[in-house]
């Protein structure tokens, strides 16, 4: 069986983060979202890993996963040239799945308690497509699924008025047949070759597609109130270790300090991790925020935030919260007269002010 990770696309919806980095790249308490994919592959006893990459961000994937071998997979690269559906990129990887059954994971997808039992599911049954469900509020936002006695009869991709609440998880496990349902369907009205059309397809042709309804928590990192969501789920799971320098300092609860961390007159009330080299001076981090490397905090409070690596925060007069910092963003309170707000803010950026 063969893994297939789906880390191309646009990732509208998290810029402007996503303007100069890959969404899959966003981290969750410190690690890219991409990785929990991997290891969840490599839990499962998969081997070979086909990674899909846009063009303008492939590079940046390929450096910070590499040749797999940190995980425990082999790992191939293919470029898709543009994004034009789930699909699409199934057909893209063809010559890389060839006529393997494979598990398809979307780079930007967390799921709780990994995918261990469900390769183990298809591998028994071996039904032609096996597909992840689980109810959520708000289904016009993903593909949705109608059961009829516990067989899949409909698939619609984010319909205006959805008949069930049982959303497609981004996670799918296939055999080859599903490359013949990519080739035989037409582009959506969003102008994409989509996945959820495809399964349809196959449940037309009168193969077998089984639906699991996903136990545990799912999470797609698209927008910024699910990073903080997916942030906040694997916070609650971490082990507390301290590595980093505490100097009239307190933690309590589940909190990490990396390696050569120094926190100075700070205090941090987990679940939250503080990132390698980070520099924390007179501060207070509150429950559910993940501070990155080499980030430098004074004098202020952050709780329920995510800040990337090397971004600085200094003097605030309010408690910084649900937050979400781009690499190397300042923040902070400026003397200079005439007092003023000063910006430099890039485009799609949200700033909210006391
Ligand atoms: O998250 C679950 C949902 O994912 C499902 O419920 C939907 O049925 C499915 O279509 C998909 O919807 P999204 O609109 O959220 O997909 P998105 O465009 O965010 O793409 C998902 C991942 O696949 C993301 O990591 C980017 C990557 N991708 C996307 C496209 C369109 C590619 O690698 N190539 C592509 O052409």
């Amino acid at each position: 069986m063969k893994g297939l990770i789906l880390s191309g696309g646009k990732g509208t919806r998290l810029r402007p983060i996503t303007h100069t980095s890959a969404k899959q790249l966003v981290p969750v308490a410190n690690k890219p979202v991409l990785f929990y994919g991997i290891e969840a592959m490599a839990a499962a006893g998969i081997e070979e890993v086909g990674i899909i990459i846009a063009p303008e961000t492939g590079e940046e994937i390929r450096t910070a996963a590499g040749d797999g071998s940190r995980f425990g997979v082999r790992l191939t690269y293919i470029v898709q040239d543009e994004p034009l559906g789930l699909a699409h990129a199934v057909l893209t990887a063809e010559p890389f799945l060839g006529d393997s059954p494979f598990v398809m994971y979307l780079g930007d997808n967390l799921l709780q308690g990994g995918i261990e039992d469900l390769v183990a599911a298809f591998r028994d049954s071996e039904p032609d497509a096996l597909i992840l469900l689980t109810p959520v509020a708000d289904p016009e936002q993903y593909g949705v699924a109608e059961l009829l006695d516990g067989a899949v009869v409909r698939l619609v991709e984010k319909p205006a008025e959805p008949r069930t609440n049982l959303a497609l998880v981004g996670v799918y496990m296939f055999n080859a047949r599903v490359h013949a349902a990519a080739r035989a369907i037409e582009p959506s009205s969003r102008g994409e070759l989509e996945i959820t059309d495809a399964i349809q397809h196959l449940v037309d042709s009168g193969r077998r597609v089984e639906p699991h309804v996903v136990k545990g928590w799912w999470k797609d990192t698209g927008r910024l109130e699910d990073m903080l969501a997916a942030n906040r789920l694997v916070l609650d799971t971490i082990e507390a270790r301290v590595e980093g320098e505490l100097i009239d300092s307190q933690v309590d609860g589940r909190v990490v300090i990396e390696p050569s961390a120094r926190l100075e007159r700070t205090t941090v009330r987990g679940p939250a991790i503080i990132g390698a080299s980070a520099r924390l001076t007179d501060c207070y981090i509150g429950p559910y925020t993940a501070i990155g490397d080499g980030c430098s905090i004074e004098n202020a409070e952050v709780e329920h935030s995510i800040l990337l690596s090397g971004s600085a925060v200094s003097n605030l007069a309010g408690r910084m919260e649900s937050s979400l910092l781009g690499r190397n963003v300042t923040v902070g309170r400026d003397h200079r007269q005439p007092r003023a707000y000063r910006f430099l803010v890039g485009d799609n950026s949200e700033i909210g002010i006391l």
